[in-house]
């Protein structure tokens, strides 16, 4: 019998291998030119549509990240990023291939969540910067594969969606806190709970894009930014992200030791090197 994983552990049922073809059979491409990988939800005849496969995948990816890559650019073929979640998932007949999901009274059912959620939170390591580019419809898990990245390019066309309360669902794949951290409660509470379709231009207003660019732009917009990142030290940048990335939850004087810490471990280390 096979061991019942612990409620809560991450556990995935597909092993994905980074090939091509691996990633092909579960829709995703990788791309990796030096510095930067690209992920590309390659559904497009499914408007990206997200399977359990597909997530474990994108984990795969992100366990498996060449350490020379600095970018990750997150994106989607055809045009919609992405349309959440594989709606066969809910049927009877499931998505061909994948595995059924377990039944939530199951004891793995948390853990299957977390397996799932491993998709996405590797795109907050300090070691990497991501990127979404987002065109046409981002939603449910979409959106919130949008939110899992460090800073978000729209184009004018895009339309975000966090569409999982109107299915009797709460949104389970990390995409709760930084909507909160960005929008703030009352407005993210707005947005969930309607779950209505916020289009690209207030979606920017409220914060959840650093660029919102015509649709033809997108494209080099993503460049123009990836470039912009990479001027950067490498070793500069990582120590910075690390650093920002805790501001939020320390005091100003946490942090401001944080920062003589960070400083300090980075200009030794740089010394060590020369
Ligand atoms: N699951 C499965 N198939 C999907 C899909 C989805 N989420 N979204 C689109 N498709 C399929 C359509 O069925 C259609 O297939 P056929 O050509 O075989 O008919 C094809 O993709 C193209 O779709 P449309 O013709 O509808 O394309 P469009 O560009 O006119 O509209 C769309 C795009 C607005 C995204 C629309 O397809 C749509 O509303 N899709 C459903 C979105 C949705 O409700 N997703 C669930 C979000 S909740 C979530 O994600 C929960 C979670 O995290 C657990």
């Amino acid at each position: 019998m096979a061991p019942v994983p612990a409620p809560g552990r991450p556990h995935r049922d597909h092993a994905v291998t980074v090939t091509a073809a691996g990633l092909a059979a579960c829709g995703l491409r990788l791309d990796i030119a030096g510095e930067v990988a690209t992920v590309t939800l390659s559904r497009p005849e499914r408007r990206n549509a997200m399977t359990p496969a597909m997530w474990h995948g994108l984990a795969a990816i992100g366990a498996d990240l060449p350490p020379p890559v600095r970018v990750v650019v997150v994106r989607g073929a055809g045009p919609s990023f992405c349309a959440g979640i594989d709606l066969r998932m809910f049927s009877a007949e499931g998505v061909p291939g994948e595995a059924p999901p377990p039944r939530p009274a199951d004891p793995g059912f948390e853990g299957w969540i977390a397996g799932c959620q491993e998709g996405y939170l590797w795109l907050r390591d300090p070691g990497i910067v991501s990127v979404a580019a987002v065109q046409g419809h981002a939603i449910g898990a979409g959106f919130q594969l949008a939110l899992a990245c460090d800073l978000r390019i729209l184009s004018d066309d895009a339309k975000l969606c966090m569409k999982e309360p109107a299915l009797g669902l709460v949104p389970d794949l990390t995409g709760t806190k930084p909507l909160v951290d960005i929008v703030g409660l009352p407005r993210a509470i707005e947005m969930c709970l309607t779950a209505r379709t916020v289009p690209a231009e207030e979606a920017s207003r409220l914060g959840l894009a650093e660029l919102l660019v015509p649709a033809a732009d997108l494209d080099a917009a993503v460049a123009d930014l990836t470039a912009a990142l990479l001027e950067t030290d490498a070793g500069t940048a990582r120590a910075t992200k690390r650093l920002l990335a805790q501001a939020a939850a320390n005091t100003l004087e946490q942090q401001a030791a944080a920062e003589r810490r960070a400083q300090a471990a980075l200009q030794r280390e740089r010394l060590a090197r020369s």
